[in-house]
């Protein structure tokens, strides 16, 4: 038996904007990823997703797009793609892009076509224009980010509709061109020889066609989250996941295997989560439980029930997500630089050694913090503005990496540089990968221990996964004969009783720590599991 790959993989978020910058201008680029690359494969993942790389006015860092089909200019151009994929190849790493279909940037041509337009002109029956009720918006849904989710036309009667900022108009996917356009893009980028997609915000496009109130116009703003129900998870939405699903499969490399979709879908409950993962749709959509649960033996357990679940409901792969550019960093949601390491530790221990796929977003296995005290002058995520800093947003988590103790930004770009787009604290220097690469008790050594083990082990792969006794607070199960388990009470536990093969943090003593956990070796044979796919 042979599993595909995307149902065991490790894939790798690369945040462009903050990864590596080449050329000294303070911005990430896609030279700074290609020559980090060999970093990645050493640390044991399958691949990366990029996020958005297109040319963008910025209003959301890219999630805003002005031109699906090439490279913007801070991030460099095709030629560097090309070589990003070909080198990403060349090390055995597959490379997923962002697609945004649910809305497009203010600058995108069609969007400039239809401000320039009369109200009623089909240039505008691409986006949701309405008239306002007076001086008041269409109706009363908020966006996501804050505020109206409706900007006005200046000196007309006409809104139109924007789910996240106003940089961000929605895209009308009721109106032909649309669909057409997006089926197109995804052509675009697998001629360019991409593995797949990560589908942002995919239970959007389709809005009810009355735009009306509904019961709970403003929820997505209360919970910042796509929860009114006219404005997401509309039924149409299944038949544009199903072409794309036909697309990809057209694509299927003879020698790399599928090509794969893996959907941003939240706001749903699993019922609904589930028709995104039909067989026919996407092959999987994250599952972000674990973004949200405190590190609990009994939260963490529902969370992994409930993704197993979904999987062997739908076919679908489990595809665990401990961290993403959007969520407070894991060290930090943990209890911070200490506390909060070690927990962090431990999870990813226990991600690790679950069956599905797995996403690492970076800097995580630098065990690195949220930066809260970031400056505010320096806040460049639009929910900080939109909220009127109520919501301090989310750069903390999206600060340029530190690669090296010294030099310009701890080596995120060359000597002489100008200054990262988001400063860095002066204790990022203690989280750089260098040093973390020669230390065999660091974060990033754990990672690649786990990752390798992982591997050699086949944990990956859909074998069964047995929950054992536990006292509370304590997470154990097994795979085949390794026995996992995680300590998240305040007393130390008894270690089951097998060889020890690795250690979220080293212990001494017969028992397990608190915040700590550990794979274990039991002693009784077992036959050897199915060989993974690469
Ligand atoms: C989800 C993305 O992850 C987030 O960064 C972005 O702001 C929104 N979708 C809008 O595209
Ligand atoms: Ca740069």
């Amino acid at each position: 038996m042979t599993e595909a790959w995307w149902r065991h993989s490790v894939i790798y978020q690369v945040y462009v904007r903050s990864f590596a910058d080449s050329n000294g201008d303070g911005i990430g680029d896609l030279k700074g990823v290609t020559g980090r690359l060999p970093y990645l494969a050493d640390l044991g993942v399958d691949g990366i997703w990029l996020t958005p790389c297109y040319p963008s006015p910025q209003y959301d860092h890219g999630y805003d797009i002005e031109n699906h089909t090439d490279i913007d200019p801070a991030y460099g151009d095709l030629d560097d793609f090309d070589q990003l994929v070909a080198e990403a190849h060349r090390l055995g790493l597959r490379v997923l892009l962002d697609v945004v279909p649910n809305h497009c940037a203010i600058t995108h041509p069609w969007f400039v076509e239809a401000l320039a337009a009369e109200p009623g002109n089909p240039a505008r029956e691409r986006f949701h224009f309405a008239d306002g009720d007076g001086d008041a918006p269409p109706n009363g849904w908020r966006s996501m980010f804050g505020g109206p989710a409706w900007t006005r036309v200046p000196g007309t009667s006409q809104w139109y509709l924007h789910l996240f900022t106003p940089g961000q108009p929605d895209c009308n996917w009721r109106h032909p061109d649309v669909p057409e356009m997006f089926a197109k893009v995804l052509r675009f980028w697998l001629d360019r020889g991409v593995d797949g997609f990560r589908i942002d915000a995919a239970q959007g496009l389709f809005k009810h066609p009355e735009l009306a109130d509904g019961d709970e116009p403003g929820a997505d703003e209360l919970t910042r989250d796509a929860a009114n129900p006219n404005a997401w998870n509309q039924p149409e939405v299944h038949e544009v996941y199903r072409g794309w699903r036909a697309i990809v499969d057209e694509y299927a490399h003879s020698d790399l295997g599928d090509r794969v979709l893996v959907g941003e879908v939240t706001g749903l409950a699993q019922a609904h989560l589930a028709d995104y993962v039909r067989a026919d749709e996407m092959h999987q959509a994250f599952l972000f439980d674990l973004l949200h649960v405190p590190f609990e033996a009994g939260e963490y357990r529902r969370a992994i029930d409930r993704g197993l679940a979904l999987a062997a409901q739908t076919g679908s792969a489990p595809t665990w997500v401990l961290g993403n550019h959007d969520t407070t960093r894991v060290v930090t949601r943990y209890g911070g630089a200490s506390l909060g390491a070690e927990r962090a530790r431990a999870a990813f221990l226990l991600l690790a050694a679950l069956p599905g796929a797995v996403y690492v977003y970076q800097g995580d296995e630098l065990g690195l913090p949220e930066y809260i005290d970031l400056p505010d002058e320096h806040r460049a995520d639009p929910i900080f503005r939109r909220t009127g800093g109520r919501q301090l947003g989310r750069d903390g988590c999206r600060i340029p990496l530190p690669w090296t103790s010294e030099g310009t930004s701890y080596g995120f770009s060359p000597d002489g540089a100008q200054a990262p787009w988001l400063p860095q604290p002066p204790w990022f220097a203690a989280y750089e990968a260098d040093s973390q690469q020669a230390d065999s008790a660091s974060t990033l050594r754990l990672y690649r221990d786990l990752l390798r083990l992982r591997r050699d082990l086949e944990l990956g792969l859909d074998t069964p996964l047995t929950w054992l006794d536990q006292p509370p607070h304590v997470l154990t199960f097994a795979r085949g004969d390794l026995v996992c388990l995680v300590n998240t009470g305040p007393d130390p536990v008894p270690a089951p009783d097998g060889d020890l093969i690795v250690a979220s943090r080293p212990w001494t003593s017969a028992a397990v720590p608190p915040n700590s956990g550990g794979w274990w070796r039991m002693t009784r044979s077992r036959p050897r599991p199915a060989r993974l796919r690469r």
